[in-house]
């Protein structure tokens, strides 16, 4: 089973001043009745003092590393939410200097999936002095599964999300049943959103969610930049309120 890719692949591509994304390739996440493709995508962000913050690393190739090495040090890496960490320990190889930051619960999960993975410092409802002028961040509360730490870059009004929005296009899959899935899960382009499953997790305390949500809209995103599935360049406020809209109920 294949997922649309956004190629070119492993290669920086500029969001604005001072942040671009990485597209990566395909990867599949193992359930219980099989395994499900995900498109990948990194963010990374140059800081003031020059160096980089890494949203969600994907797999290093040595053409993305010989590019990174370009544009400046790489000083942080993030993973957003407990389910986005796999290759933080790759790019600790390749920048020993580099401070992992972990989200709730992170450390947990990679030692129930025997991946060996040392973060330095915890995320918290509150941006750390060592990026806070340029990016704010938040818990995004609610879940009784897993929050997600989400970002939000100043200067570019760049809105950093990891699974809270997916948006698949499964228009471009061969298989039909595929598109179906992706609809019902309500991740297919272009009413993306948060998963089914996932929003299932938030039964019972909306109100928490309600308050996260309305904390991000009020940064008034333009762009929001998705971990999987294409991403939205203009109209980030309406694309958050439509694709939130289940929080309204
Ligand atoms: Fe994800």
């Amino acid at each position: 089973m294949s997922v649309h890719v956004y190629e070119p692949l492993n290669t920086l591509k500029p969001v604005a001043e001072n942040i671009w994304i990485v597209d990566g390739p395909q990867i599949n996440m193992d359930i219980k009745i099989g395994s499900i493709p995900f498109s990948t995508r990194m963010t990374i962000i140059k800081l003031n003092d020059g160096s980089l913050w890494c949203h969600s690393p994907i797999q290093a190739t040595p053409n993305l590393i010989a590019e990174i090495n370009q544009l400046g040090p790489v000083k942080h890496l993030v993973s957003p939410n407990m389910i986005h960490y796999a290759y933080i320990s790759e790019w600790q190889n390749y920048y020993p200097d580099a401070i992992a930051w972990a989200s709730p619960g992170v450390d947990k999960r990679a030692a129930s999936q025997n991946i060996e993975v040392t973060f330095d410092h915890d995320l918290t409802n509150q941006a750390p002095p060592e990026w806070s002028i340029e990016i704010d961040q938040l818990i995004f509360k609610g879940s009784a599964v897993m929050e997600e730490v989400v970002f939000f870059h100043k200067s570019s009004q760049t809105l950093i999300l990891a699974d809270l929005i997916e948006n698949f296009e499964p228009q471009h899959s061969k298989h039909r049943w595929w598109r179906l899935i992706y609809k019902l899960a309500g991740i297919a382009h272009p009413d993306g959103k948060t998963p089914l499953d996932f929003r299932l997790t938030f039964t019972g305390n909306k109100i928490t969610a309600r308050k996260s949500y309305y904390k991000m809209l009020g940064w008034q995103p333009e762009k929001i930049i998705l971990a999987h599935g294409r991403w939205y360049d203009m109209d980030g406020v309406a694309e958050l309120k439509r694709s939130f809209r289940w929080l309204e109920k």
